[in-house]
């Protein structure tokens, strides 16, 4: 509380960068944004008073407030054009491709006349992204089941928007629940930022090229794409599937320890967090709150918590601070809402998409270089070339 974040300087070797926007303490389980703790923004903020708050430093003013969730709101659509571009994928094309291949294309579409030098520029492609993320990650669910593409409705919420998108048809248009918009927000809030993982390094790296925002937010989504970071939500819900049956999970806990067996606990396990990760505890309140509301008896839920309950007391994993991460609880949220698995990593990216335009506004304000990580070589010193006939 106003006071300092002090680092030993063995850690301060370690750090790629310099950043005002999150802070992490791993080993307290700690997760700030702009020095607000994720809990309190995740129980008493929106999605976009996060955004905002992200990008701009500040909790807004309502006046602040009201011009950005306008801003956001009145550039939901995409150019029409993009819906032949998306005819272009398989029917079953993973979602996660589809973002990756759309978001790049559109640097085609509303880039030509930005400036990345430009602060105001730098805000207007952010703006334009978060405003059509959930455009298109509803665009990629609806081509992958064969539905219409529902149009964005600037009149509704954020996340009840990206819901009505999804879920509504033209043959048939109801009002979004607001058990389910409460759990999108939370969601969208746990997922928006944090600190220096792959994909946000990814972004400033590409940034730091000069390339356009919408080129680096591709190549995040791409990074995030990974089981090993925002694709374990939807491994979650598959693993949980694979292990069937409570009476399977010492099964699954010996192979997860077994050096020979590269299955990991999906779910399991952080970079940093060598405690629990403060954005696990909400999403799983947030599972009993959204379950019982819905009136969802899950079993894959008792199965999680069983999982949860015997690693935290296996010696292996006491041993070596795994606890659950935010993808251990987020997918079977997400399964209660009736989104399906291939949409998990979309919507993470959707939300993450905030994290990484804000690392990329930060970066571009400050003078930078190119980055440009080195490396050990271990590979042969100079020899000299071996004719085809003498090899
Ligand atoms: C995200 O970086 C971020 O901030 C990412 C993220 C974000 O918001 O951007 O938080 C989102 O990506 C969360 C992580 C989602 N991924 C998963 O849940 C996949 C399962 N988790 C593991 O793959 C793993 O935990 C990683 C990849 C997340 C971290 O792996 P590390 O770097 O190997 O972790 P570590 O150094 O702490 O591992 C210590 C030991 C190792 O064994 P030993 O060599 O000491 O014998 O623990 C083992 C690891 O092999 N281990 C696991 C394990 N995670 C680590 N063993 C079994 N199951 C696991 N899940």
């Amino acid at each position: 509380s106003s006071g300092y974040i002090t680092y030993d300087p063995g850690f301060m070797s370690t750090a790629s960068c310099e950043s005002k926007i999150t802070f992490i303490d791993g080993d307290k389980g700690v997760l700030l944004h702009r020095g607000y703790p994720i809990e309190e923004l995740a129980y008493k903020s929106d999605y976009l008073e996060t955004c905002y708050l992200l990008m701009h430093g500040e909790l807004p003013s309502k006046e602040q407030k009201d011009e950005f969730v306008k801003s956001i709101m009145s550039h939901t659509m995409v150019n029409e054009q993009l819906k032949s571009f998306l005819n272009g994928f398989r029917r079953d094309a993973h979602p996660m491709a589809v973002m990756c291949g759309v978001v790049g294309a559109l640097s085609a579409f509303y880039y030509d006349s930005l400036d990345n030098d430009n602060p105001r520029h730098r805000e207007i492609s952010a703006h334009r992204l978060i405003s059509k993320m959930p455009t298109i990650a509803a665009m990629a669910y609806k081509y992958s089941v064969g539905q219409p593409i529902m149009y964005p409705r600037n009149d509704l919420g954020y996340a009840e928007n990206f819901l009505h998108m999804m879920f509504n048809t033209p043959a048939e248009i109801k009002p979004i629940s607001p058990v389910l918009t409460r759990a999108m927000e939370r969601i969208l809030i746990l997922h928006a930022d944090h600190e220096q993982n792959a994909s946000t390094s990814t972004v400033r790296l590409v940034g730091s090229t000069g390339a356009n925002p919408f080129a680096c937010i591709a190549s995040g989504i791409a990074a995030l794409w990974g089981p090993a970071h925002g694709g374990a939500n939807e491994a979650v819900l598959l693993m949980l599937d694979e292990i069937g049956d409570v009476s399977n999970i010492e099964k699954f806990i010996a192979k997860a320890k077994d050096k020979n067996d590269p299955f990991k606990l999906m779910g399991f396990g952080h970079r940093v967090y060598k405690n629990f990760d403060p954005r696990a505890k909400v999403m799983k309140e947030s599972c009993d709150e959204v379950l019982s509301e819905l009136g969802i008896q899950d079993p894959q839920l008792e199965l999680a918590m069983k999982l949860e309950e015997i690693a935290l007391n296996d010696p292996y994993f006491k041993e070596r601070n795994l606890y659950p991460n935010v993808d251990f609880y987020s997918g079977i949220i997400l399964k209660a809402m009736g989104i399906p698995t291939s949409m998990f990593t979309v919507i993470f990216a959707m939300s993450r998409t905030v994290g990484w335009i804000s690392h990329w506004m930060e970066m571009l304000s400050e003078p930078h270089k190119i980055n440009r990580p080195r490396q050990l070589y271990t590979g042969h010193t100079s020899r000299e070339y071996v004719p085809m006939d003498k090899r």
